[in-house]
């Protein structure tokens, strides 16, 4: 099997998970779209959101990928039944696997609007670990802040520590990071909570659910060491370029694409 696993996200948040996806499995061939021209998705409504994800998985399909790794937690909110009927194809995402890493019993939830309204986290943690108290919080300025690159860290320090208190105050020991872009702000994260609360990135758990399709994980990589990966956007392929370099110190070729709807929605 040859063939790309296709990996989508709104900008640069699925590149974490596209990361441990290397760190478990090397340098797999795959195709890595950023919907760059309609990021943040989590503002937007579910029927946005909806559209975007049927467009997508039309278009990954047409680039013959093998499977579909969905590396954007809000889509995968609203739309995981879009994606799955689109394309006949393996369909994994991030939060079926998070719900089987939890090892605590008072969880935390940081996300976007959209994933923290559809409540996906808190009804699969709940469902999987009955009993389980859990508490969402939105982040909206998150994404836009890690998007444009444009971090001063007495800023986001302080919209962190806003976020993070009523979980604080709730007592939380673990935080699930409901969004593929806060792992790139999770030193940040750690240095704000308190010692015993442990995060949990989504990815890992999707990167071992891809043993199934995989194998066993054999030759593991960086993602500074990988060569087989397509990067495609659908706006501003110099801007997503810079900050391919700024979080992560890569410097791939990065394609602009189009698709049906020009990137608008509907
Ligand atoms: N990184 C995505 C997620 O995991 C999308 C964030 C956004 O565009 O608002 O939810």
């Amino acid at each position: 099997m040859n063939s790309r696993l296709g990996l989508f996200d709104s900008g640069v948040g699925g590149l974490t998970v596209l990361q441990r996806v290397v760190q478990r499995h090397g340098d797999f061939p795959c195709l890595y779209l950023g919907d760059t021209a309609r990021v943040p998705y989590g503002s937007r409504s579910e029927s946005e959101i909806r559209f975007i994800a049927r467009e997508i998985s039309e278009w990954l399909l047409d680039q013959s990928i093998s499977a579909i790794l969905i590396a954007c937690n809000t889509t995968n909110s609203l739309a995981l039944d879009i994606i799955q009927t689109s394309i006949e194809l393996p369909v994994y995402d991030l939060i079926s696997g998070a719900a089987e890493m939890i090892e605590g019993t008072r969880i935390g939830v940081l996300a976007t609007e959209a994933t923290v309204n559809s409540h996906s986290y808190k009804k699969r943690i709940e469902t999987a670990k009955p009993g389980t108290f859990v508490l969402e919080q939105s982040c909206p300025a998150f994404v836009p802040m890690i998007e444009t690159g444009q971090l001063t860290y007495s800023v986001l320090n302080q919209i962190a520590s806003k976020y993070l208190a009523p979980l604080i105050d709730a007592g939380v020991d673990e935080i699930v990071l409901g969004c593929s872009h806060y792992p790139l702000i999770q030193d940040l994260l750690i240095e704000l909570l308190p010692e015993n609360v442990r995060l949990v990135d989504p990815s890992v758990g999707l990167a071992m659910n891809l043993d199934d399709f995989l194998g066993e994980p054999s030759s593991q990589k960086s993602l500074t060491q990988i060569s087989n990966t397509r990067f495609c956007v659908t706006s501003d392929p110099i801007g997503f370029s810079a900050q391919l370099s700024n979080w992560l110190g890569i410097n791939p070729e990065v394609e602009l694409i189009s698709l049906p709807s020009k990137a608008c929605v509907f």
